[in-house]
């Protein structure tokens, strides 16, 4: 474990990179149902704030899962050690200056508490994309849903796997009753909000 080590302070530090970057680090978190939107609407945002000069990276459950994280599986302890080994990344990715986006199911409540605990006060933005169970089994668009209600898949949260909804998240998107563009302008409009875009930045329009 950590035992014998000593922190090393380097003279490049997480100020010097944002100010070179002209902009705010922090993680956006997005947590939600599996097939609620997280993905989409992270994607969407990101693109958005590429093209107005951020500089960002988006790590997603899915992808995550081939690589970083291939060795996990959906038991507790195993999502449990996903979203730690995740928010550790997506602290170093702030920590290069970088508005980092994060889509995960992310269940548990504890989790999701440990990673902004780990992050400096206010760079974790915590968006809850609210989309009813009924609606995200209706989309079920790898077909999940409908394998778990077989018993085909185990462990599958919604089903046989609780989702610990978040009590004070800094957003909560209604992402059943929204388009993808409403959606991302709702996020726009919190994040011009807190002040993390830069002086004269307006929400762009944006098709669905
Ligand atoms: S988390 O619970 O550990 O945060 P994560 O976001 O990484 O989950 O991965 C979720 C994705 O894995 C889902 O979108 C779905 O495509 C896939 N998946 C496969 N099995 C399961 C399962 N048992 N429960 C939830 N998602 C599953």
């Amino acid at each position: 474990m950590s035992h014998n080590l000593v922190w090393h302070s380097h003279p490049v530090d997480q100020q010097v990179r944002a100010e070179q970057k002209s902009q705010r680090p922090m993680v956006i978190w997005f947590t939600g149902l599996s097939a609620s939107g997280k993905s989409t609407i992270a994607g969407a945002l990101e693109q958005i704030l590429t093209r107005q000069g951020y500089h960002t990276y988006l790590l997603d459950g899915d992808n995550v899962r081939h690589g970083l994280c291939r060795d996990l599986g959906f038991a507790d302890a195993d999502r449990q050690e996903n979203i730690r080994r995740v928010g550790e990344v997506a602290k170093l990715m702030a920590d290069a200056g970088l508005i980092v986006l994060a889509a995960f199911i992310s269940p548990f409540r504890a989790d999701r508490r440990l990673v902004r605990e780990i992050l400096p006060e206010g760079q974790f933005v915590e968006v809850f994309v609210d989309t009813p169970l009924a609606v995200c089994r209706a989309r079920d668009p790898k077909g999940l849903y409908a394998r778990a209600e077989r018993g085909e898949i185990r462990q599958f949260t919604g089903i046989d796997s609780p989702y610990e909804t978040p009590e004070r998240p800094e957003v909560r998107i209604s992402a059943g009753d929204l388009s993808v563009a409403e959606a991302v302008n709702q996020l726009l409009a919190y994040l011009h909000e807190v002040d993390a875009l830069r002086a004269g930045y307006q929400p762009v329009a944006h098709e669905a």
